[in-house]
């Protein structure tokens, strides 16, 4: 048969008889121990999966195999530098422009070599045998290089987000008494400010970038630091090597400061085997995950799921090419105008992303096509809308001829901001809109498997299926999880709630972590062994669970506020909805027990408000001055009061007075975490003047 019909009536038959066989049960019930509930696993697993390699129990030992299979592949790519210069915007501030050029490689030998060289340096210049090490640097090659030389001397590695505050950055090192840190630039700059306070750290490793001597003599003037450099160490390692002490699986791998939101980061420890098994149910679901893979990494390692990606990324011979969030794409804010940003140049085929971002992709193409306007606007519309239907159920627009023309007619374009060559994405983090998952799937033609996790379960939990087209939900358990829903009545969701059972989600497995370091108390409060030995993690997070066996998270249990009147809002919930609005870039909730009623911090969307303002000929001076008028707060309460009917709140969910924010809430400023989340205490203690006001 003509390989053409053939390519036409596969998926014909296939979704036929998908449909006759009803929906894919994606997750099964369990027999468990511990506390009853509503118990899920992955449907092709029947028990959690702790390693996907034969005779694998840690990551030192996966990383070695992996070099010696793959070893004349590419794995860690780098982007050349070749200029950076300041430019001044109008309003007089200045910013750093880079041009970048080609990806340099190092083979998967190549980076081997550099590894156990690292480790034996490390050993070389003096570091103990039980001391700890911290890497404090933007997420590049030799994090990577520095993370897996630890591993293979059995370090354990603390690990400490670039954009967290003095306190809680003095509190992590001094906490795990850390003797060496590895850093970058403008780390080694924050980490001379607050040597004072730093009692263990005696070394300091520098990753090789331009125009740090001036730090580097500070460094050696004002403490009693040994600095070396990344390079000096390897290359000591290199001269003198020293034979590997690999760890067992139950030893901790890395200690991980998550920003909380509220208070001093807690230090999750992880050991080489909960991170494995992750990897493990990873590998199965990213669709034929291979050596031809090249994968874009921007995101911060001290995450845990760019963490595990990565890992899994050289456990599968791909290729990894380094960015970052601020150069990702050409028109990204530190891209030199007319050159090239990290997608475009290194073509990536699997990315990770969080929502935020997506969100900005999302914000950012559909701002290019209103102003385009004209036919652009229209083609683009109505290929978006018949792409729509077609995932909405007349298939056959998603598989023929027509998804042909329409990707060159329209969606190429877009595609072509991400390298053209995306074929799958993995969103974590925070919950993703459904429409930004929708716009997503639309126009880059790529599926987005939506992971949700939490860095004490090593970012394993569910994930949803690269084939499930339904948006806000979080799929099935991953093959390394148990799901589990136990009741909360207090909040009142309980499993035997219809059409759906619902309640606080707990997760078993391999997957979840040993706890917080140095707070027995606190482990105890959210951690649980049962009878059968196995680990439970109480995530605190309300879901709810669909007829296919896919999680839905619906709430959380500590953004619940109870109001005068006794009734329950979910500030999360009323956020989301909220969201919608077209001003809204960023909005905070504030609901409180003594009142009846909800007021909300709004930071509008600039651009938005401002075209709005000047076609009603609303003069202002600046955006300060825009946010104050009357007219403009009641435009905006006006949007979200028809959000929120869109979303059928209640009466009482539906903000009574706004505020406008005119300075946007950033992880710099400490009001969001670097995952964006919002920190509501630190807003609530920020704001607390404009709050109150509006309760007045
Ligand atoms: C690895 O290091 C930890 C902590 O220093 C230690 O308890 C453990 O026994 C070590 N493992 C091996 C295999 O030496
Ligand atoms: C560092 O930790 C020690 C105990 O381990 C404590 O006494 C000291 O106050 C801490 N210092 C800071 C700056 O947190
Ligand atoms: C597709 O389905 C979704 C949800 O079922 C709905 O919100 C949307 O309006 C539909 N779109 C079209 C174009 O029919």
């Amino acid at each position: 048969m003509n390989p053409y019909i053939v390519g036409l009536v596969v998926p014909l038959l296939f979704s036929y008889v998908l449909r006759r066989k009803g929906e894919k049960k994606r997750g099964l019930p369990a027999d468990v121990g511990g506390e009853p509930g509503y118990v899920l696993r992955n449907y092709r697993f029947t028990t959690p999966v702790e390693s996907h390699w034969e005779g694998i129990t840690t990551l030192a030992e996966l990383f070695e195999q992996s070099c010696k299979h793959f070893s004349d592949n590419r794995l860690l790519g780098t982007r050349k530098l070749i200029a950076s210069e300041m430019e001044q915007s109008p309003d007089g501030r200045s910013f750093e422009k880079l041009h970048l050029g080609d990806y340099e490689w190092l083979s998967y030998a190549e980076t081997y070599a550099a590894v156990c060289s690292f480790a034996s340096g490390l050993v070389q210049i003096g570091h103990g045998k039980d001391e700890r090490v911290a890497i404090f640097a933007d997420t590049r090659a030799e994090w990577q290089i520095a993370l897996q030389g630890c591993f293979r001397q059995n370090v354990t590695v603390v690990t400490i987000y670039s954009s967290l505050g003095e306190e809680a950055l003095c509190h992590s090192l001094n906490e795990t008494e850390v003797s060496t840190v590895i850093c970058g630039h403008k780390e080694l700059k924050k980490l001379i400010d607050i040597s004072g306070q730093l009692d263990t750290v005696k070394r300091v490793i520098y990753m090789n970038d331009e125009g740090i001597s001036k730090e580097i003599s500070l460094a050696e003037k004002s403490t009693q630091w040994t600095i070396s450099s990344f390079t000096d160490v390897e290359k000591v390692g290199q001269e003198n090597p020293v034979t590997a002490n690999m760890p067992l699986p139950a030893d901790v791998a890395v200690i991980m400061y998550t920003s909380g939101s509220t208070g001093l980061p807690k230090g999750v420890m992880m050991t080489h085997g909960n991170i494995l098994s992750t990897c493990s149910a990873v590998m199965t679901i990213v669709p034929a995950l291979g050596s031809k893979d090249v994968y874009l990494a921007y995101l911060p390692l001290a995450h845990v799921l760019e963490l595990a990606a990565e890992t899994v990324m050289a456990a599968a011979g791909c290729a990894v090419g380094y960015g970052s969030p601020l150069t990702l794409t050409d028109t990204s804010n530190k891209i030199k105008k007319g050159t090239k940003g990290d997608a475009t140049v290194l073509g990536p085929t699997l990315m990770t992303a969080v929502p935020a971002i997506l969100d900005r992709v999302r914000d950012g193409v559909r701002k290019k096509v209103d102003t385009k306007g004209g036919l652009s606007k229209k083609l683009f519309d109505m290929a978006y809308n018949r792409r729509m239907n077609a995932i909405n159920g007349s298939w056959f627009g998603a598989w023929g001829l027509e998804r042909i023309l329409w990707d060159i007619l329209v969606f190429k374009k877009v595609r072509a901001v991400l390298g053209g060559r995306v074929r799958f994405l993995l969103s974590g983090g925070a919950p993703l809109s459904g429409d930004t998952q929708r716009f997503i799937n639309i126009c880059l033609g790529a599926p987005i498997g939506q992971g949700y996790g939490l860095t004490e379960t090593c970012a394993g939990g569910t994930f949803s299926e690269y084939d499930d087209t339904s948006v806000g939900r979080v799929g099935a358990p991953l093959p390394c999880s148990y799901i589990k829903l136990i009741d909360w009545s207090e909040g009142g969701y309980l499993v035997t709630d219809s059409p759906m059972p619902r309640g606080e989600i707990v997760i078993g497995g391999p997957n979840v972590t040993p706890g917080y370091f140095k707070n027995e108390d606190k482990t105890n409060e959210v951690y649980k062994v049962d009878e059968r030995g196995m680990r439970w993690f109480y995530t605190g997070d309300i879901g709810r669970v669909h007829s296919d066996g896919c999680l839905e998270i619906i709430d959380r249990k500590k953004d619940i506020v109870k109001l005068q009147h006794g009734e329950y809002v979910s500030l999360g919930k009323v956020e989301a909805a909220l969201s919608v609005s077209p001003y809204v870039d960023n909005i905070m909730l504030h609901a409180d027990p003594f009142h009846s009623y909800c007021v909300t911090l709004v930071v509008p969307a600039r651009q938005a408000l401002e075209n709005w303002a000047s076609k009603q000929g609303i003069s202002f001076s600046d955006f300060a001055d825009l946010c104050q008028k009357q007219e403009v707060v009641k435009e905006v309460q006006g949007s979200l009061v028809k959000a929120a009917k869109q979303a059928r709140l209640e009466k009482f969910e539906i903000p009574s007075k706004i505020k406008l924010m005119p300075e946007a809430w950033t992880p710099e400023s400490g009001l969001v975490t670097a995952a964006l989340k919002l920190k509501r205490e630190v807003i609530r203690k920020t704001f607390a003047e404009d709050l109150s006001n509006l309760y007045a």
